[in-house]
């Protein structure tokens, strides 16, 4: 039986595909810190400008012009190696892990590409700009159609399988994340309390990186790669 894997991801991931991370030093929208805007206070205050944020960022993310790049490549490549022995747990809302065939995926702070009704909490994909105006297909309900997205201050998604998967897995490897953000965070520790081995990769050293066995510094679309093949190697 191959060795249990979870992969955590993070903004770095996707960076080298052209999204710009959470906590760039250039990250402002409109003169907002991202901050600002994802947490349902802002949604309530301001609905429009939310709406605005999240109709920009998934029109670029189906530009055409935002593609997977190697690392998201190399985790497809692990999955199909050991298959159930893979979970890839990702804090990105975009769908660049999907795109590049990864099947064995949670999105813990939601998907860009999906709407949610707050009246009947009906969850579907959507082909246009989210508007006040929206109606719920299920429900009928007007304007409480919201981006499926985990805000500041809200419970990510599937904590619970999430935290038995890491109690579980032997490797557990952080990706492009800062380590900031809790829980995402604190997994880290849960994965090397059970005795897993821990990896990190990321371009700076992140919050938690004490918390690593292992830091692979660099760009993941350049790191990760050959990790996955020795892996793959390894255990074949
Ligand atoms: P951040 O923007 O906080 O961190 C991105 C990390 O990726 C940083 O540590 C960078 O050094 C690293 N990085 C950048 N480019 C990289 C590259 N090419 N290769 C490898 N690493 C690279 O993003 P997250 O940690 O994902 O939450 O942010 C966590 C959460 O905070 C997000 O999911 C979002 C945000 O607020 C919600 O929206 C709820």
């Amino acid at each position: 039986m191959p060795k249990k894997i979870v992969i955590l991801t993070g903004a770095g991931i996707s960076a080298e595909s052209g999204i710009k991370t959470f906590r760039d030093p250039d990250g402002l929208w409109e003169g907002h810190r991202p901050e600002e805007v994802a947490t349902p206070e802002a949604f309530r205050r301001d609905p429009e400008m939310v709406y605005r944020f999240y109709n920009a960022r998934r029109n670029r993310l189906q530009s055409g012009r935002i593609e997977p790049n190697p690392a998201h490549l190399a985790l497809v490549r692990l999955e199909q190696a050991i298959g159930d022995s893979f979970l890839l747990v990702t804090q990105n809302v975009d769908n660049l892990h999907e795109r590049a065939g990864t099947k064995r995926i949670i999105h813990m702070h939601g998907e860009l590409m999906k709407k949610r009704c707050q009246y009947c909490s009906t969850i579907s994909t959507y082909d246009r700009d989210l508007t006040t105006e929206d109606q719920c297909s299920s429900c009928g309900e007007t304007g409480g159609m919201r981006p499926h997205i985990v805000w500041f201050g809200e419970m990510p998604f599937e904590l619970d399988r999430i935290w038995s998967e890491v109690a579980d897995c032997e490797v557990f490897a952080a990706i492009g994340t800062s380590g900031v953000v809790e829980p995402a965070a604190s997994l880290v520790h849960e994965a090397r309390r059970t005795g897993a081995d821990t990896f990190c990769f990321s371009l700076d050293s992140p919050e938690n990186r004490g918390a690593f066995d292992n830091f692979i510094e660099g760009k993941a679309g350049e790191t990760v790669p050959p990790w996955v093949d020795q892996f793959i190697a390894s255990a074949s």
